[in-house]
């Protein structure tokens, strides 16, 4: 398939770009999945392996470090952006979550992507739509038992994203453990011919995991946010040299209330894989440390690999 012409150079063609205004780098987008899968169609047909990062816009370094993976892994790479309302919950932060797309398209280009897929949102929720794809076991404690309904959306959307790309590889970030490894289990279950590509998390110089929403942080709240890592981090080392899992649990929520965070979601130690509880004592299994808290309004999640 040719080339997509730059935005504006025909409006009604099938195809749109947003050039950078201040970099030669030129991103061609697309917003249906007709669109997509004859660039994918075309890519394969010309014997490039593709890879796919969904997000959901307003990115930053570590979103373009997924990109840059994938890169590494695939000749050629399609982002897409989209908002999922579904994965939201009522009183969640959908309708302010941060919307720039001509400057996310920019930073795209520039860490080598090929192609953006920004969906209406009839591409993935067309009148009547009825499907909805719920994972029990992994997706359950947590960010599922905080967040009702919250991982049902991200799974349906996912395999939506996955089924409309076709992609070889796709990569996701450690940042969301739990949504990541929820990604492999649906992959594993509904045989998506895709390979899961997991990528470690960019952090700030204190350690805060980059995200989307620290923006919404308080310089106060800002300094408290860079605490959360190393309290993660001390827990980790502690169940290495032998601490009880109940011991490490206590001491990390103490040391999080101890450094200001407002209210405490969950610290708790689990299963690397399905997220099972290990029982109590010293660690016998893989595990991750996982925290969710609050800072006022905004809610950070972090994890460490034990
Ligand atoms: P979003 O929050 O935009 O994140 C998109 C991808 O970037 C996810 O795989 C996430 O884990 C990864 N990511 C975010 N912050 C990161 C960091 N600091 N380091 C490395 N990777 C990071 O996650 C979602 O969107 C949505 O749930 C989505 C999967 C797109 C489905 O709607």
């Amino acid at each position: 398939m040719d080339a997509p012409p730059a935005i504006g150079h025909k409006p009604d063609t099938v195809f749109h770009a947003i050039r950078g205004l201040m970099s030669a780098d030129f991103l061609p987008v697309v917003r249906t999945v007709a669109e997509l899968r004859a660039q994918v169609r075309a890519w394969r047909a010309a014997g490039e392996t593709v890879a796919m990062t969904p997000t959901m816009g307003a990115l930053h370094a570590g979103h373009l470090s997924l990109v840059q993976l994938a890169k590494a892994r695939a000749g050629k790479v399609v982002a897409s952006i989209f908002v999922n309302p579904t994965q939201f919950g009522p009183n969640e932060d959908f309708d302010r979550y941060p919307r720039n797309e001509a400057g996310d398209a920019e930073l795209l280009a520039s860490a080598g992507c090929d192609l953006l897929y920004a969906p209406d949102v009839s591409q993935i929720y067309p009148p009547g739509f009825s499907t909805r794809i719920t994972i029990s076991g992994v997706s359950e404690p947590l960010d599922g038992a905080a967040r009702p309904g919250h991982f049902d959306g991200v799974a349906t959307v996912v395999a939506k994203l996955l089924n409309q790309a076709q992609p070889d590889l796709a990569v996701f970030g450690e940042k969301d453990y739990q949504q990541l490894q929820l990604i492999r289990r649906l992959v594993l279950d509904l045989d998506l011919p895709v390979e899961i590509i997991g990528a470690p998390t960019a952090r700030a110089p204190d350690g805060l995991a980059l995200s989307s929403r620290n923006a919404y942080l308080t310089p106060e709240q800002r300094i408290i946010a860079g605490r959360l890592n190393g309290v993660l981090a001390d827990a980790a080392a502690r169940l290495k040299a032998g601490d009880p899992v109940e011991k490490v649990e206590a001491t990390g929520r103490a040391a999080l209330e101890r450094q200001g965070f407002e209210r405490i979601d969950y610290f708790e130690v689990r299963h690397a894989q399905d997220l099972s509880h290990p029982g109590p004592g010293v660690l016998s299994v893989p595990a991750r440390v996982l925290a969710a808290a609050f800072l006022g309004k905004t809610r950070l999640i972090d994890n460490m690999a034990v």
